[in-house]
């Protein structure tokens, strides 16, 4: 038997994936409007929903605005990127960043989403961002709405439910793509645009306490998302016809709980409901299989005369994952159940989770690549992948992180496997290389990070950045372009 060695290919876009309204603070700041992460309020853990329901109702922003809320909202303060950005980005440099993904926050650009012209002052921040990326050849990766929705889009057509949504935000890439035309070359539209369906406020700014169909009208929103992220990319092609475009999606590889066909069939069932998206995006039109949802939910979406030829003519140029876990299908409800990223799921008692119950399972990243190459044989980039864990600052001021460097090592592994099975992988950007707030929980105590930095959950700290030993890790995983692990 001949002897295969996989190996990472020498231009591969090793990094780390970041989102503004994650890291930036300075919410108020630079002319700077509010967005739909601005509203998202810090809950201790024993107050939590089970169902990691992460909705705003129209009673918390009327709450929010008029100053009557008593809650933190950590997503104004992110870890005041906005202020560190140069340490921060030195810090990657020092690892030996290739990329680096971030998203502009769109209320930076427009504060409101709708107004007629960009605020000066936020172009000028990424002005800056990009050119400190650049100093360092650091590849940007750049997010255009990364649960961003501002909220002036909120207030006049509930966010992505209305149509209008659509010009405001090509205006906003088309502003962007000309600006920085000399300095990103890669683009994501929407960061996991699965989301909407899931979280609408989260993913499209809906406040779904205003719509009389809220199943409806999410789907209405994810088909205005799916034209602008169209035009989007007509749009980049037009002025940089060498820029790529992406499309994000929380890919969610679900396997059988058991043989038995009906779990099977359940199984593919998710798996269609979760690549949906990415068959939008890529293959240009709505599978015939979501027909039949459609019906059964009573589901019309309504499109203007042209909306299918967009889809069709400007699909994406490369599919962008977050993969953190896989999930299991079952007929039966029974089975214990464990919390996961944006979904809950059965239990595999072939792997373990972390503290916050995601289940750990590399395998299941190489299964994600080959289906996913299989489907598009698009160039995929893996912009999200990573431990939320607690870590412990010794005395000595050391962080000893075994448990992140298992993971990772884990899963670029399983993607070194997936590139000699065939896939054609760009990068892999782990999430969050410097701590940042969640998004699920917005605690800073799920660290994700090799860079640690000093703030708590209730937003004490001096916000000190420091080595973890992840960071030497990464530093040697980069040099020795990841054959070292
Ligand atoms: C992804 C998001 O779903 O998961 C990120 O794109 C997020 O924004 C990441 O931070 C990890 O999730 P969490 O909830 O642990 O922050």
């Amino acid at each position: 038997m001949g002897q295969f060695q996989a190996e990472f290919p020498k231009d591969f876009y090793w990094g780390g994936a970041t989102a503004a309204n994650q890291i930036e603070g300075g919410y108020d700041q630079g002319g700077k409007g509010l967005s739909a992460a601005d509203f998202v309020e810090y809950i201790p853990k024993d107050q939590r929903k089970k169902d990691n329901s992460m909705e705003i109702t129209s009673d918390q922003i009327r709450k929010a605005l008029s100053g009557e809320s008593t809650a933190r909202f950590p997503k104004r303060e992110g870890i005041d990127f906005y202020h560190h950005y140069k340490e921060d980005i030195a810090l990657l440099a020092e690892m030996g960043f290739k990329a680096f993904r971030l998203s502009i926050h769109w209320a930076r650009i427009f504060p409101n989403g709708y107004d007629e012209t960009p605020n000066e002052e936020g172009l000028k921040f990424y002005d800056n961002v990009f050119d400190e990326l650049r100093k360092h050849n650091i590849e940007p990766v750049v997010t255009l709405s990364h649960y961003e929705t501002p909220y002036g889009l909120t207030d006049k057509y509930n966010g992505w439910v209305g149509r209008e949504t659509i010009d405001h935000f090509v205006r906003y890439a088309e502003t962007v793509f000309t600006r920085y035309k000399e300095k990103v070359a890669y683009w994501i539209s929407f960061n996991e645009i699965n989301v909407i369906t899931i979280s609408p406020f989260t993913g499209g700014g809906v406040v779904s306490d205003k719509e009389d169909k809220p199943m409806q009208a999410k789907y209405q929103a994810l088909h205005h998302q799916f034209v602008a992220s169209s035009l989007a990319t007509k749009k980049l092609h037009e002025i940089s016809p060498k820029a790529k475009m992406g499309c994000m999606l929380a890919v969610m590889t679900h396997y059988p709980h058991t043989p038995n066909p009906l779990d099977v069939l359940k199984a593919q069932k998710q798996n269609q409901d979760n690549l949906f998206f990415t068959d939008v995006h890529a293959r240009g039109e709505y599978p015939r299989y979501m027909d039949r949802f459609f019906q059964e939910n009573d589901i019309e979406i309504v499109k203007e005369t042209g909306d299918d030829e967009i889809l069709k003519q400007h699909t994406v140029d490369y599919i962008s994952v977050s993969y953190y876990m896989s999930m299991l299908s079952s007929e039966s409800p029974e089975g214990e159940v464990t919390a996961g990223n944006l979904h809950n799921s059965l239990k595999n008692p072939y792997l373990e989770a972390s503290d916050w119950g995601w289940q750990i399972d590399p395998v299941g990243l190489r299964v994600a690549l080959n289906d996913m190459y299989d489907r598009y044989q698009l160039p995929i980039f893996i912009v999200e992948n990573g431990l939320g864990a607690y870590d412990k600052v010794e005395e000595d001021g050391s962080i000893h992180d075994p448990y992140r460097i298992e993971y990772l090592g884990k899963h670029i592994e399983q993607m070194k496997q997936a590139i000699g099975d065939g896939v054609e992988l760009l990068g892999y950007l782990a999430w969050g290389p410097i701590d940042l707030v969640s998004m699920s929980t917005s605690e800073m105590s799920k660290r994700y990070g090799f860079i640690y930095v000093d703030k708590d959950d209730e937003g004490n700290g001096t916000l000190e950045r420091s080595r973890k030993d992840s960071f030497y890790w990464y530093q040697k995983v980069i040099e020795s372009n990841g054959e070292e692990l």
